[in-house]
């Protein structure tokens, strides 16, 4: 890193000592304590947390006696944290580390992150806080004081840049300090370098260095990667019984569902006097519905129809309830309409 250098990493670690926060899980806490605080503070407030894992830690003071509670009783206890899956996460890697560790977190990365609920930010803290080893805990704070002090547009919710940076700063990180250097790292990120325009810079210890700061660029970092947009689209689906056989069609070979069959369809949502008109014949209006893809969203409407001709406009062909259900692929936006070809 060009301007997180080890003499950034003093003023840091300085700064550090001189103002961090009296947390419950400050001091000198068992890896098990880190571990289960790091899993509350995810997606949680600090102030929040205190009194939960105050809580924790006196009901299940080792994690033998986590490993040993009931599961109900342990979502009683996380009530209002939100996120329940952390708790039975947390409950089931008791189980294991009661079992196959003797009830001692393993102090190695591989191990730790094969623990449910546990990835490489909580094994990075974990390792860092509690074993005093050097490996870095990057979580989203963390990123947003590196895009700055670096001035690097990377894209934070790619992974694979947390695992860069995470290589760039664990040869930062000093012998003996690997804890204060993450607890830091966090630190400032939550009392000083703030999201958005909310940045402190005038009690930072690192503007010297700051490449943001010096640009009076801190609120284009970290950059923000504008998610596309999902395209709106309105859709008539037909099903159309004609001689005891449905209407189906095959999709173009490039593009969404490519290659698929569907029932027919027409964009818009048609009224059920439009589709009448259309077919010349009575149809039966069937509920709306929507489906979600990754860029698209569709909102369908559907009407089915006994034809007494077959229609030879719409490119389509005819097939039994059964061939649908056994030799077509009618993907899962259609759905809510197949279950009427029977
Ligand atoms: N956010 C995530 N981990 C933290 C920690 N150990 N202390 C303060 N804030 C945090």
């Amino acid at each position: 890193m060009k301007n997180f250098s080890e003499e950034a990493v003093r003023l840091l670690l300085s700064w550090y000592e001189e103002n961090k926060r009296e947390l419950p899980w400050r001091g000198d806490p068992s890896p098990y304590e880190t571990w289960v605080s790091e899993i509350m503070l995810q997606q949680t407030r600090v102030e929040t947390v205190k009194p939960y894992f105050l809580r924790w830690i006196s009901t299940y003071p080792t994690v033998k006696d986590l490993a040993n509670a009931d599961e109900e009783a342990v979502l009683k206890l996380w009530e209002g944290l939100g996120y329940y899956s952390r708790a039975r996460n947390l409950l089931k890697a008791a189980k294991v580390v009661a079992e196959e560790y003797a009830g001692e977190l393993p102090s190695d990365k591989k191990s730790l992150q094969k623990l449910p609920g546990i990835g490489a930010y909580t094994a990075g803290a974990i390792l860092s806080i509690a074993f005093g080893k050097k490996e870095p805990a990057v979580d989203g704070n963390v990123l947003r004081v590196i895009s700055r002090l670096e001035t690097d547009p990377f894209d934070v919710s790619d992974v694979k840049v947390r695992e860069r940076i995470a290589d760039e700063l664990r040869p930062l990180m000093p012998e003996g300090e690997t804890s204060d250097f993450t607890q830091a790292l966090f630190e400032i990120g939550a009392l000083v370098c703030l999201p958005d325009e909310d940045y402190r810079c005038e009690k930072c210890p690192l503007t010297s260095c700051c490449g943001a700061y010096k640009a009076g660029a801190q609120s284009d970092y970290p950059v923000k990667i504008k998610k596309k947009e999902k395209r709106e689209e309105d859709l008539t689906v037909f099903v159309l019984r004609y001689e005891g056989k449905y209407a189906l069609k095959r999709r173009p070979d490039k593009g969404l569902l490519a290659g698929l069959y569907e029932l027919p369809h027409e964009s818009g949502l048609l009224t059920k006097e439009q589709v009448e008109e259309r077919f010349g014949a009575k149809v039966r209006p069937l509920p709306a519905a929507t489906h979600v893809f990754t860029h698209v969203l569709w909102h369908m409407v559907g009407y089915e129809a006994d034809l007494s001709e077959s229609p030879n406009d719409l490119g389509v062909f005819f097939a039994t309830a059964e061939e649908i259900e056994k030799k077509y692929s009618l993907p899962s936006a259609f759905s809510a309409y197949k279950k009427y070809c029977k």
